[in-house]
């Protein structure tokens, strides 16, 4: 089994400043992703503009204090979550029209977070998708939350995919990003940022405090900090460009790719 996360970044534009598809990223991937093959694949895709808009406008997981903050966030809260599911119905809209049996699997109807930390799933629907064939979609989404000051959590495509492959133990976890891989410092605002073949702590990055986009669960900071804690556990993953045409493909089939690789 695979796990491949798509970021946001890749399938939306991200800095836009209304929910925007990126058709021909996502027109691509899906076809690389059909051309691969791989036997049993999860899908997970990051939010994007889809997401980080809304989450953002509505403080999703931020305290409540007054009955009227909790009427606008309950709201928010709603159409945060048919935002995304706008996002994933594109997402397997695309990989449909290439052969490929995607399947929307929302987070928002069957993950409970407790402090934006993900406390229980029922795994048996995805494992039984698995199982038929089929290639489950989820995605970065807004779910409800047991700390009663919050109520309500964003849960990333990365915590998913930290989630996920603690439960099921895929032999692989790639994830697909707009840059090479991780480099010792935010490569969009230094030229001169090294790609890091191997990453096994945050301390391999020179300045983490740059590693903030406008992405509302952390960037690259957030993502890292998720595969750290899985490759604490001896769980590596890869990061790639899947920006770049034919990457995605060569590293599903097997091949050795630039990127970097998360481990202990
Ligand atoms: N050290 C770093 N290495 C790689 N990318 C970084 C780093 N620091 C910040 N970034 C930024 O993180 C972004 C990727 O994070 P994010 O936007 O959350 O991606 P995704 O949509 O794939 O989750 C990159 O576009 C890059 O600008
Ligand atoms: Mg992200």
């Amino acid at each position: 089994m695979i796990i491949l996360k798509l970021g946001g970044s890749v399938i939306t534009r991200k800095e836009a400043t209304e929910p925007t598809l990126e058709p021909v990223n996502l027109d691509r991937i899906a076809r690389e992703i059909a051309r691969a093959k791989p036997d049993k694949l999860i899908i997970i895709h990051g939010a994007g503009s889809f997401g980080h808009l809304h989450a953002r406008k509505y403080e999703i997981g931020s305290p409540i204090h007054t009955k009227g903050e909790l009427q606008e966030k309950r709201m928010g809260f709603a159409l945060t979550q048919n935002s995304v599911k706008d996002l994933n119905h594109s997402v397997c809209h695309y990989l449909l029209e290439y052969g490929i049996p995607a399947l929307a699997v929302p987070p928002s109807s069957f993950i409970i977070t407790h402090n934006k930390r993900i406390k229980s799933a029922n795994l048996e629907i995805i494992e039984k998708y698995l199982e038929m064939g089929l290639v489950p979609v989820l995605h970065g989404d807004v779910v409800p939350d047991t700390q009663k000051s919050i109520q309500m959590a964003v849960v990333s495509g990365d915590q998913l995919v930290n989630y996920l492959s603690l439960q099921l133990k895929p032999e692989r976890i790639i994830l697909g990003s707009d840059v090479d891989g991780i480099y010792d410092r935010d490569p969009k605002k230094h030229t001169h940022a090294q790609l890091l073949e191997v990453v096994k702590s945050l301390e391999d990055l020179q300045f983490l405090e740059g590693a903030q986009t406008v992405d509302v669960t952390g960037g690259m900071a957030g993502k890292l900090k998720e595969l750290l804690e899985l490759a604490g556990k001896g769980i590596e993953s890869e990061l790639i460009n899947a920006g770049c045409e034919g990457l995605l493909e060569r590293t599903l089939k097997g091949e050795k790719v630039r990127g970097t690789l998360i481990s202990k």
